[in-house]
C-alpha cells in the first residue's frame, strides 16, 4: 500500500494528504495536471516536508497517459481526489463536470485494473445527501435529489464504485464524504488557491476582511436555527488529510471485495454568523457583512454523524473551527 497515486494531488485537500501520507510513510505521487492548482504549491510541499514531491502533469481523463504513469510506477493504490469542484459553474457548464468528473473515474479505473491496482479511496461529497431534511446524517441516509450537477457527478461516481467493487472480487473502494472543508496548514505554505469569486464562506469571509472585497453577504437569517442563519460542519483540512491517511490503512487490513462510505466532518454544526464572529475573535479583525436573502438551493442545516469513521477508522478532528480560521487568515496573509 506504500506506493500512492494522489490525483488532484496540488489541490487543495490533495495537498494538505500528500503532506500525511509522507509523514506516515506512504510514498506519494501526484498526478494532476495543475488545471486548477499552481506550480508553487509544489514549493510548499517541499518546504514542509524536506521532499521533492513527484508529479506527473496529466489529464486522468487521457487513458493512455494515465497508463503510462501506472507503468512507471507500478502504484498500489489510488487517493482520487481530481474533479472539478465549483457548485455554480457546474449549473452553467454541466458537460465540463459530467466529463471530467465522470471520465476521470471511469479511466481510472480501467487504468487500474489494467495494471491490477485493487485499492481505492474516493473524494465525495455530503451534497450527496440533498436536503435530508435532518441533521446529524448518517451514512445509510438514502441519497437526496442532487441539487447540481456537480452534485450529481459525485451520485454517479459512487454508484460507478459500487458496481465496480460488485464485478471484481478483488477491489477495495473507501468513499470519504466531506462536509466543509476549510483552514490551511499551519506553515501558511499551502492553503485554498482563490480562483474568481469565491463562492465558498471561508474564502469570501477572508477577502473581505482583507479588503478584497468590499463586504460578504451572509445568505439569510431567517433560518429556523439559533441565530437564523445556516449551520455547516466546517471541518480542518489537516484533519481531513489525515483520515485518508487511516482509510489506506484500514483498506489495507480488510478483505475484499468491499466498498465502505465515511462521513468526515466534526459531528458538530456552526452557524455563519458563529463563524465569521469567531473568525474576527480569533484574528483581531473585522469581517464587513450585510445580511442579504437566501440562496438558492442551500439546505438549512447540515452536519455528520461521525460515529462510523470514529469506531471503525479510530479517526476524529482534533481541530477547530477557530483553529481553521486562524489558518485561513494567515494563509490569506501569506498570500497577499
Ligand atoms: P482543488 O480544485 O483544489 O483540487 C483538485 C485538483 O485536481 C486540482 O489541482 C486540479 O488541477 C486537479 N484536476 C482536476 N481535474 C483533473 C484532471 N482531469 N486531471 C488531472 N488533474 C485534475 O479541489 P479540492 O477542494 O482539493 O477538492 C478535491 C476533491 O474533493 C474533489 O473531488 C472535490 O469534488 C472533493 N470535495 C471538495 C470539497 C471542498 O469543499 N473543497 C468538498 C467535498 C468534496
Ligand atoms: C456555507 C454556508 C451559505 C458564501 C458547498 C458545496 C458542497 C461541498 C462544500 C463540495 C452556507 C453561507 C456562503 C457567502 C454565505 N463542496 N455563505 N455567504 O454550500 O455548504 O457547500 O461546499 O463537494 O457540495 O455545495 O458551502 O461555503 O458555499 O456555504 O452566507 O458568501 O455559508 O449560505 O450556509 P456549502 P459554502
Amino acid at each position: 500500500m506504500k506506493k500512492t497515486i494522489v490525483t488532484g494531488g496540488a489541490g487543495f485537500i490533495g495537498s494538505h494528504t500528500w503532506v500525511e501520507l509522507l509523514a506516515a510513510g506512504f510514498e506519494p505521487i501526484i498526478v494532476d495536471d495543475l488545471r486548477n492548482s499552481e506550480e508553487r504549491v509544489l514549493e510548499g510541499l517541499e518546504k514542509i516536508s524536506g521532499h521533492k514531491p513527484v508529479i506527473h502533469r496529466v489529464d486522468c481523463c487521457d487513458a493512455e497517459a494515465l497508463d503510462r504513469v501506472f507503468a512507471a510506477e507500478r502504484p498500489s493504490s489510488v487517493i482520487h481526489f481530481a474533479a472539478d469542484k465549483a457548485v455554480n459553474e457546474s449549473v452553467r457548464d454541466p458537460l465540463k463536470y459530467y466529463h471530467n468528473n465522470i471520465g476521470s473515474l471511469a479511466t481510472l479505473l480501467r487504468v487500474m485494473d489494467t495494471h491490477q491496482v485493487k485499492n481505492i479511496v474516493f473524494s465525495s461529497s455530503c451534497t450527496v445527501y440533498g436536503n435530508s431534511g435532518h441533521s446529524p446524517v448518517t451514512e445509510d441516509l438514502p441519497p437526496g435529489e442532487a441539487a447540481s450537477p456537480y452534485g450529481y457527478t459525485k451520485m454517479v461516481c459512487e454508484h460507478m464504485l459500487r458496481d465496480t467493487v460488485a464485478s471484481d472480487a478483488g477491489l477495495r473502494a473507501v468513499l470519504l464524504r466531506y462536509f466543509n472543508p476549510v483552514g490551511a496548514h499551519p506553515s501558511a505554505l499551502i492553503g485554498e488557491l482563490p480562483i474568481g469569486v469565491p463562492s465558498n464562506l471561508v474564502p469570501y469571509m477572508t477577502q473581505a476582511a482583507a479588503g478584497l472585497r468590499d463586504r460578504l453577504t451572509v445568505f439569510g437569517d431567517d433560518y429556523d436555527t439559533r441565530d437564523g442563519s445556516c449551520i455547516r460542519d466546517y471541518i480542518h483540512v489537516v484533519d481531513l488529510a489525515k483520515a485518508h491517511v487511516l482509510a489506506l490503512q484500514w483498506a489495507a487490513k480488510q478483505h475484499p471485495p468491499f466498498c465502505e462510505v465515511f462521513n468526515l466532518g466534526t459531528g458538530k454544526g456552526n452557524t455563519v454568523l458563529e463563524a465569521v464572529h469567531t473568525f474576527e475573535q480569533e484574528n483581531g479583525v473585522k469581517v464587513p457583512f450585510v445580511i442579504g436573502p437566501r440562496r438558492e438551493g442551500d439546505v438549512p442545516v447540515m452536519f455528520a454523524d461521525t460515529t462510523k469513521s470514529r469506531k471503525v477508522l479510530g479517526w476524529q478532528t482534533k481541530l477547530t473551527l477557530a483553529d481553521a480560521l486562524r489558518d485561513a487568515w494567515r494563509w490569506q496573509q501569506a498570500l497577499g
